[in-house]
């Protein structure tokens, strides 16, 4: 975090723009030398069913980040009305187009549809968010191939801080399927000793502020502050909530906690670069599975 002095940011913040920024680099580097050796780059396709704002600008950026990252990008934009058996057709086309090797439907989709079954028809190995059944699977036995980019992306901003994880107490509120449940497994993989809290939890406060490692994945305004957080915690706050000023916070009361934590990530400019970082990374490695760059795994 010595960068920050230079950015007029508080020491304690830890900068997932400027961590992102760097993964980032490392992966163009390695796209470029397998798009030379594969003789051509990888493709992912970004499937957008309706017209949710916050949607459409999340694979606006994700469209424009694999442009920039030497990521052929092919996007679907399918009307709202979409039958489930015809958005099912669509990703079985994908599943077969040897141009395309990783594909993404933006969640959330429209309420007629069982996203369960749209997620299981994308094929395991062009799933770069992860969300196929077996690829959960895989992380929970701690063999993954695809690890959902979010938690993926905290894991590398904990490592990046210098933080082993090992041993630790990592406490995780929100059990999403997006995020909370594989930000668990996955730091139970790198042997932290994990809480897993959500809204049945009772005595939140109590458990939260036992966590050398905090990650807040509820959605809700400002709503952790000084009580729940343990001095010297390492806080990752994945929480994206628009105010009713249109301004964009995290779950955590960041300025009530900033002078106790060791690091903070802010909102923005905390977990949602790293996000979009590791979706490029999980492109990456589709890629070098279907070119034969890299082997099938077990
Ligand atoms: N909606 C919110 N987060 C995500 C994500 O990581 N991937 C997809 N596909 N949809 C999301």
């Amino acid at each position: 975090m010595k960068k920050n002095e230079q950015k007029n940011l508080h020491p304690n913040v830890i900068n997932g723009r400027a961590l992102a920024h760097d993964f980032l680099e490392s992966v163009k580097k390695e796209i470029e030398a397998q798009s030379a050796e594969a003789k051509r780059a990888p493709g992912l396709a970004t499937v957008l069913v309706g017209d949710h704002p916050a949607s459409r600008i999340y694979v606006e950026a994700k469209r424009r980040k694999a442009e920039e990252m030497g990521i052929e990008s092919f996007h679907y934009a399918i009307e709202d009305n979409i039958s489930e058996a015809d958005l099912v057709r669509v990703i079985s086309d994908l599943n077969n187009d040897p141009e395309i090797d990783g594909i993404l439907v933006q969640m959330p989709l429209p309420q007629h549809m069982n996203a369960r079954h749209v997620l299981c028809a994308i094929d395991p190995l062009k799933d770069v968010d992860g969300f196929h059944p077996e690829n959960a699977g895989r992380l929970l036995i701690g063999n993954p191939i695809f690890i959902p980019c979010t938690p993926k992306g905290v894991m590398h901003l904990i490592n990046g801080c210098g933080i082993d994880v090992q041993g630790k107490h990592a406490v995780v509120v929100g059990r999403s399927t997006i995020v909370g449940k594989p930000m668990a497994a996955l730091l139970t993989n790198e042997d932290a000793t994990v809480t897993l809290c959500h809204q049945y939890t009772q005595d939140l406060e109590k458990i939260t502020s036992q966590a050398d490692i905090l990650v807040v994945a509820i959605g809700q305004a400002n709503f952790f502050g000084k009580k729940h957080i343990k001095p010297g915690a390492i806080v990752v706050d994945v929480g994206i909530n628009r105010l009713a000023d249109g301004t964009v916070t995290g779950d955590v009361n960041t300025n009530a906690v900033i002078d106790i934590v060791k690091g903070i990530t802010p909102v923005p400019n905390g977990v949602g670069p790293m996000t979009i970082a590791m979706l490029m990374d999980n492109t990456r490695i589709a890629h070098a599975l279907h070119t034969g760059l890299m082997g099938m795994p077990s």
